[in-house]
């Protein structure tokens, strides 16, 4: 195999009360990447479309995590790589993690895959290190494994792949503000009273239990951040509006995709998201800030290959 070309996908982290721990992927929004080997033995990224990223290999995530894994496995071949961003960074949704996941992915596989999806998240976990300062796992793992993950354990990591609901969707907004990652965890609470501590780790229970049931209501009233989206929606111009217009229109809940400003849905159903989808556009309209929106299917597959020679 000479060159490969991946889609890898755009991930949803915490999903309301599993800050750091929980995530899932997204199946209409991500990257496309193509690795070419190269006789030179060095990381070049040769092309970035879709935004504005350092082409530096040691300052790019992709460039980093190639890197690493190369001098985990050394081979006598370097790589070129292209870069397609399917969304902008700074989203919440994700955008450095796909980039990171799509490169442990795609190297693995030019590799002969000598590294576990498990070794792959750790080694996309440094792509989130270089782009934004923590090697955070929910959005890597996520791209991975697909569907809905819990980070169990950081220290070692311990991934848990969660099931989908078959009739659970995403719709998501985007306004178009910048939130940064680190100014997203500046802003967090540094000590928390017990009994918040304990309404939440009892609804990362509820939820996980939820998903595995398919139990939609259990989901509903699981999907509750009272610790970080109390400390970070401020950041997030017309937050409650949209949430209270999610529910209001029949969603299970809505909170912060990641450190934001994305805010996510999850729905029952296609045509409960169409209607979620199109109550929200309505009422932000009227913001006079620009924004994008997604509707879209749980990716339950992560890091695909499309086409390799
Ligand atoms: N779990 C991380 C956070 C995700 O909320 O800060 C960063 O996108």
């Amino acid at each position: 195999m000479k060159q490969i070309k991946i889609f890898s996908p755009a991930t949803v982290a915490n999903v309301s009360c599993g800050f750091d721990c929980l995530g899932f992927a997204v199946n209409d929004l991500g990257d496309t990447m193509t690795f070419t080997k190269t006789e030179q033995k060095e990381i070049t990224i040769t092309k970035i479309t879709g935004a504005d990223l350092p082409y530096e290999s040691n300052r790019n995530a992709a460039g980093a995590v190639a890197k690493a894994m190369l001098e985990k496995h050394p081979v006598d071949f370097g790589l070129d790589i292209e870069i397609h961003k399917g969304y902008t960074p700074g989203s919440g949704l994700g955008s450095s993690a796909a980039s990171s996941a799509g490169a442990a992915f795609a190297v693995n596989e030019l590799l002969g895959n000598p590294f576990s999806k498990l070794e792959l998240t750790k080694f996309a976990m440094l792509g989130e290190e270089i782009a934004c300062g923590s090697p955070i796992a929910d959005n890597v793992a996520a791209a991975i494994y697909g569907g809905f993950i819990l980070v169990q354990q950081y220290e070692p990591l311990h991934v848990i792949k969660i099931p989908v609901p078959d009739e659970l969707m995403l719709v998501a907004i985007h306004p178009q503000v910048e939130v940064k990652t680190k100014d997203a965890r500046d802003v967090l609470p540094t000590h928390i009273p017990l009994e918040d501590a304990v309404t939440q780790w009892a609804n990362v229970g509820g939820l996980i239990s939820g998903l595995y049931a398919s139990d939609y209501q259990l989901i509903a009233n699981s999907l509750k951040d009272i610790i970080v989206e109390p400390a970070r929606k401020h950041l997030i111009p017309y937050f409650d509006e949209v949430k209270q217009t999610a529910i209001d229109s029949g969603a299970l809940s809505a909170g912060i995709s990641g450190s934001g400003p994305t805010i996510f849905a999850l729905c029952k159903g296609q045509e409960n998201a169409k209607k979620v989808y199109q109550h929200i556009d309505n009422m932000y309209q009227h913001t006079g800030i620009n924004y994008t929106m997604v509707l879209s299917k749980i990716n339950t597959q992560g890091v695909i290959l499309l086409a390799s020679n």
